[in-house]
């Protein structure tokens, strides 16, 4: 493995994580690769993932209901704490996260999510985005967002449970890279691919929409 290749691409320090955690378990700043082989060697049998580290100045943890349905929160991530504040972020850097936030869901196939984004100077990157089980605890999340949480969850599983439609689970990267219609990917069920092409279209004219 070409150790030293891996920080030159995303840059030192770096953060040494599990793909999917929780926690903080597992996180590593390292700053060579003597740090991130010491590292790497205390997380078998984990699969890691290294990212760039993000000097952040703002910190936003997105709820997301449905794919689209995206409600930012301020989050301090040193007291673990989120913070009812609507002045938080600006409108346009508002925007950016719930687009981002949308982009990633559909790219995923989550209709349930915590994604978070560490902001530097103005711009979001998604530093962690694969919680399809978040934290909905009451004590944790405070009684505003507990209060929007299990109404906005209610909402969907009851228009899942009346409509029956089923979402769309498979990545339909064609579409999103603006390259051709929806062929499915290796591994789907062929009555998930025939859905897929028949979802295709309304999914185009909503993306055109956001
Ligand atoms: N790429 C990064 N750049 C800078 N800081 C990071 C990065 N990734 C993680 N961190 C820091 O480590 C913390 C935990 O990271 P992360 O959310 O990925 O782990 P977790 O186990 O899911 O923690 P939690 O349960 O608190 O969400 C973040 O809140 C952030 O402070
Ligand atoms: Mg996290």
């Amino acid at each position: 493995m070409d150790w030293d290749g891996l920080l030159d691409y995303v840059g030192r320090p770096a953060i040494l994580k599990p793909f999917s955690g929780g926690g903080w378990k597992h996180v590593y700043k390292v700053n060579d690769k003597e740090e991130l082989l010491a590292a790497y060697d205390k997380t078998s049998p984990y699969c890691m993932t290294l990212q760039e580290f993000i000097d952040f100045n703002q910190y936003v943890r997105c709820f997301t209901f449905g794919k689209t349905d995206i409600v930012p929160v301020h989050y301090d991530p040193k007291e673990r704490k989120y913070l009812v504040d609507h002045q938080y972020l600006t409108p346009e850097l508002g925007a950016r996260v719930v687009k981002d936030a949308q982009t990633i869901n559909q790219a995923l196939g989550y209709e349930m999510n915590t994604i978070e984004f560490a902001v530097n100077d103005g711009v979001p990157y998604a530093i962690d985005f694969l919680n399809p089980a978040p934290d909905f605890e009451r004590d944790r999340i405070t009684e505003f967002y507990f209060e929007q949480v299990v109404e906005k969850m209610a909402r969907l599983v009851i228009d899942r449970a009346l409509n029956g439609k089923a979402s769309n689970p498979w990545p339909r990267w064609e579409e999103m890279l603006g390259i051709g219609a929806a062929a499915g990917f290796t591994g789907a069920p062929k009555s998930a691919s025939a859905g897929q092409r028949s979802a295709a279209a309304p999914a185009a004219r909503s993306a055109q929409g956001s």
